[in-house]
């Protein structure tokens, strides 16, 4: 509107105007409604935290909730992954990101996106980052049992998962650092077979943990523990180790463990 029409207006009218021209400026300007505030994670914390997940050259590394990019900048930069995306639901801190990957030199292999972490397929990744908040990571549990492949190492600066207990921890400058290997299922019926005979085990799973019992046996009680895809249990005094694949246990040689065994699902 020309100034002179603004001039001509009456003096009840121009705060309407006002008003009517600075909203989609607001709109604009007006930050999503975010499900964990802005806090970075000191540098100490981001190298222990890939220390502690073990990140290779093979490795995807999803940070949910990325902030200024600083968890999957360094996974590619400091310890050689594949490749890393960063997901953040704030704009500015996807401009952020990005301007710092561009500092790094490293947008050949980092992608920042602006969107909501509970919407993004992150079943690709092989390490899963995060510096959320105990009802996030609650409401991701299920995510991650079920849609991260077996194997797949989660992190997470300052907050657990409840009853899913890590695998490893650590403290860095006061900050608890939380690990875990997503398990493989086992849960059901299987048939073990030895050299000395044959039985049938239920198991039943609890996280990476697994109790069972088996038919026939006195006591029969089976315990266990699932690392991604490995699984250990005794049973009878014996110590099994095997590699689960779907349907299928195959033994892995090991001293002090049973040899020549395999079960199958049922
Ligand atoms: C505590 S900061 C962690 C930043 C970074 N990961 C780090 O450790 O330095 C949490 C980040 O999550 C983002 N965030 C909050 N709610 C989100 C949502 N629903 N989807 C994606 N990002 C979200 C915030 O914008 C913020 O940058």
């Amino acid at each position: 509107m020309p100034l002179a029409s603004v001039r001509s207006m009456s003096a009840r009218a121009l705060p309407a105007l006002l008003l009517a021209a600075s909203l989609p400026l607001q709109a604009q300007i007006t930050p999503p409604q975010l499900d964990v505030p802005y806090v970075p994670t000191p540098e100490p914390v981001v190298a222990r935290m890939l220390e502690m997940a073990d990140v290779q050259p093979e490795d995807y590394v999803i940070d949910l909730g990325s902030g200024d990019g600083r968890i999957a900048i360094a996974a590619v930069r400091d310890f050689d992954a594949r490749q890393a995306l960063g997901v953040d639901l704030n704009p500015v801190r996807v401009s952020e990101a990005v301007e710092n990957a561009e500092r790094a030199g490293v947008t050949d292999r980092v992608t920042f996106e602006e969107g909501d972490l509970f919407e993004k397929d992150i079943s690709d990744a092989t390490v899963l980052t995060m510096y959320l908040l105990p009802r996030v990571n609650l409401q991701l549990r299920p995510v991650i049992l079920d849609t991260l492949e077996p194997g797949t190492r989660v992190v997470s600066h300052a907050f657990s998962m409840d009853e899913w207990e890590p695998d490893d921890t650590d403290v860095v400058s006061n900050s608890y650092i939380y690990l875990w290997i997503v398990p493989a299922k086992v849960d059901g019926d299987w048939q073990i077979s030895t050299p000395e005979g044959d039985f049938s085990v239920s198991l039943m799973q609890q996280f990476q943990m697994v109790e069972g019992v088996a038919e026939g046996l006195e006591p029969g009680i089976v315990k266990g523990r699932l690392n991604g895809t490995q699984i250990e249990f005794t049973l009878d005094d014996r110590h099994y180790v095997g590699t689960v694949n779907g349907d299928s246990i195959e033994p892995v040689s090991m001293e002090g463990a049973v040899a020549n065994w395999s079960a199958r699902r049922n």
